[in-house]
């Protein structure tokens, strides 16, 4: 049978029975997280590697680019490398960063792919466009075709002391005009039709549940971004909650709410620039 192609990705929809380990819907339970090779699960706020390995194989193609604004211990550019795509990070911690490029070093690189990590603020927009055009100008390259955002959440894990840390953002507002910035700073490169992907989860402040995950989708969205899915993921092995289960118990049935036990992961794809002018206009 002929292949049958796409321009996102190497998957042949001929051949679209086999690929059952691709998930398509929209709750994910990962029974294991991926352990293998570089991938060591230590860093406490990492996400299981299935999340960009998952988002690479449908959205990217072998030799694409993909963005990692909040690199930390480097999961995406690890999988990059497994992958045979080529990566770019920014992490603010320059220890963080340190690490996260021994671990991504420390992976085979069967493709000769790039993966390059930054020192630095994402959100920053005075130097992180430029700083982005130099590391994709030393693949080669102009463009990057995906961009896979993984941002604190909020105040849940204060990650350092920076201020320039999203995790340190006073107000839920600061925070969102801090990722709206790092949005901004992506956009530029990122190629028109390719795809954003956001994981991140809600919060709880004060006896009042911050619906984080729907308010960074709408700054999302409001930068020229078409919604394509929102998968909710069970967290049930979240460390915090770890052996705690029962004071938790306790304080959702006193407090009258219910115990966090999904994140989200969004996926977005970006309009093509006329279409973004519109957008602006109305
Ligand atoms: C949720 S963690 C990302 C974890 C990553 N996906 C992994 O698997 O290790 C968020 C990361 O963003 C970093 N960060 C916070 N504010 C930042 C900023 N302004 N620029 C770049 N990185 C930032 C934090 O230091 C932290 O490592």
């Amino acid at each position: 049978m002929p292949r049958k192609t796409s321009s996102i990705n190497d998957l042949n929809l001929a051949d679209w029975r086999e690929y059952d380990d691709i998930v398509t819907d929209s709750l994910w339970r990962i029974p294991e997280r991926d352990r293998s090779g570089a991938h060591l699960a230590d860093y406490h706020g990492n996400f299981v590697p299935q999340i960009p390995d998952q988002a690479m194989r449908r959205y990217t193609k072998a030799g694409d680019i993909v963005i990692d604004p909040f690199l930390g211990s480097g999961t995406t550019l690890i999988q990059c490398r497994r992958l045979g795509r080529h990566g770019i990070g920014f992490e603010l911690n320059p220890e963080m960063e340190k690490l996260a490029k021994s671990r991504i070093r420390s992976e085979d690189n069967p493709h000769c792919i790039k993966t390059l990590s930054v020192a630095g603020d994402s959100s920053d927009i005075a130097k992180t466009p430029a700083i982005l055009r130099r590391k994709l100008k030393q693949i080669g390259r102009e463009n990057a075709q995906l961009a896979i955002l993984h941002p604190p959440y909020h105040s849940i894990i204060r990650f350092s002391d920076s201020p320039e840390d999203l995790s340190n953002c006073p107000t839920v507002e600061s925070f969102l005009e801090s990722f709206g910035r790092v949005v901004d700073n992506i956009t530029p490169v990122l190629e028109d039709g390719r795809y954003l992907v956001l994981v991140i989860g809600d919060m709880y402040e004060k006896g009042e549940w911050i619906p984080l995950g729907f308010y960074c989708m709408q700054e999302v969205m409001r930068r020229g971004y078409k919604l394509k899915s929102i998968v909710v993921k069970d967290m049930q092995n979240n460390r915090a909650k770890r052996n705690l289960e029962k004071i938790w118990r306790y304080r959702a049935l006193a407090g009258g709410f219910y115990i966090f036990k999904h994140e989200y992961i969004y996926y977005f794809e970006k309009l093509r620039s006329s279409r973004r002018k519109n957008l602006k206009r109305n």
